[in-house]
């Protein structure tokens, strides 16, 4: 039977830290739904619909990878799409308590499910998409951190909104 895992975030906007965990999920899972959920902590730079199609540009390579928007639990996306595995990205110890208390309702919510986590490249354990917004926003340069397409995304959102 085919494996399947979904990765989830708000994506706002895609960063290489990002595509780093979707490239090797797509390795380890016959198939990857990379999913845009809402995130009600957060308020969003880019739509859904932005964020989605700069994923779908970004992971074009990878075969099978899927990218769609859910506006719902991540539990039930992740039953919808069959998925044995939920895969999150882990930079430091800050990202511990909050990934815990996520993984834990969501194996409230489906015991079936298993959160996996695959730490981050060293090299992007620094990296944001909030961080990114803020080097963009006052015009700093993000070409080390995200893909070219995403960099000047950003540069016509921070334009639009002067
Ligand atoms: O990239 P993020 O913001 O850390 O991703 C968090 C996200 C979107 C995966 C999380 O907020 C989420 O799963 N949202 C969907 C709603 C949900 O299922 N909530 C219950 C688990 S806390």
């Amino acid at each position: 039977m085919a494996t399947v895992a979904v990765c989830p975030g708000s994506f706002d906007p895609v960063t290489f830290g990002h595509m780093d965990i979707i490239k090797r999920a797509s390795k380890v899972f016959d198939k990857v739904y990379v999913c845009v959920l809402n995130n009600t902590s957060k308020k969003p730079l880019f739509t859904v619909d932005e964020r989605v199609s700069l994923l779908k540009e970004v992971t074009r390579e990878f075969g099978n990878v899927e990218v769609e928007d859910f506006h719902g639990l991540l539990i039930d996306y992740a039953r919808s799409k069959k998925a044995s595995s939920i895969v999150r990205g882990l930079r430091a110890v800050s990202d511990f308590e909050y990934e815990m208390q996520i993984t834990s309702m969501n194996r409230v919510l489906d015991e079936s499910i298993e959160t996996l986590f695959m730490m981050t490249n060293n090299q992007y354990s620094f990296l944001s998409s909030s961080i990114v917004k803020e080097v963009a926003k006052y015009n700093g340069a993000v070409s080390e951190l995200v893909p070219p397409i995403v960099e000047e995304a950003l540069k016509e959102k921070f334009q639009e909104q002067t």
